[in-house]
């Protein structure tokens, strides 16, 4: 039987992609990467997995619902019917939303809802928490506002810094986000 097939989203480094494609138990097939920046160092990693790259900038495009459009009859040709964010760093719309209502899951660097948006790990280092994390939650249409998921905390130390806190915060988003993808396929977004 063909594994259920799931297509990541991402903007930038990709070391949650790689979590993703190491993990040889993920109960899902990664069949497809889709990029919003030219250039970034996940593509390299898609390629040397043999796995197909759906590049795309935005500006060349006038409005958001115009790229998704065409996103979402890439993602429906390959028969994609999970979606993970890792690292996205843009705005799902309604026309995605709706298309994969209940199948579009993110990671986020912290304890939502502490520190939404852009820069999470540097906003908790910058308040002196002493805990922040890592959440992973399906998307909605606010910023990083969906139903949460699961949680997990990581310690912030005094002689911490913002290069030592992402890399820790990083070693537990790559173990959970594996972990956790594999238990809502097989539960069909159920856990
Ligand atoms: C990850 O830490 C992820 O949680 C964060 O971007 C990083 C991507 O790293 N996402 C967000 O901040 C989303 N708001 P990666 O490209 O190495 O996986």
């Amino acid at each position: 039987m063909s594994r259920v097939k799931a297509a990541v989203f991402a903007s930038g480094a990709g070391s949650n992609f790689q979590a993703m494609l190491d993990e040889s138990d993920l109960a899902c097939e990664i069949v497809l990467l889709i990029c919003d920046r030219p250039g970034a160092a996940v593509i390299e990693r898609a390629r040397k997995h043999q796995i197909p790259v759906y590049q795309f900038d935005p500006k060349q495009y006038a409005t958001k619902e115009a790229y998704e459009r065409e996103l979402v009859t890439v993602l429906k040709k390959a028969r994609v019917e999970w979606i993970f964010l890792a690292g996205y760093m843009r705005i799902v719309g309604s026309y995605l939303l709706h298309a994969y209502q209940g199948k579009i899951v993110n990671i986020h660097p912290s304890l939502l809802p502490d520190f939404p948006g852009k820069d999470a790990i540097t906003q908790a280092f910058a308040a002196k928490v002493d805990k922040t994390g890592v959440t992973i939650h399906f998307i909605d249409e606010g910023i990083d506002t969906g139903p949460i998921i699961a949680q997990q905390t990581v310690d912030m130390y005094p002689d911490d810094t913002i290069r030592s806190l992402t890399k820790r915060i990083q070693q537990v988003e790559h173990k959970l986000y594996p972990k956790i993808i594999k238990q809502l396929v097989q539960n069909e977004g159920e856990l």
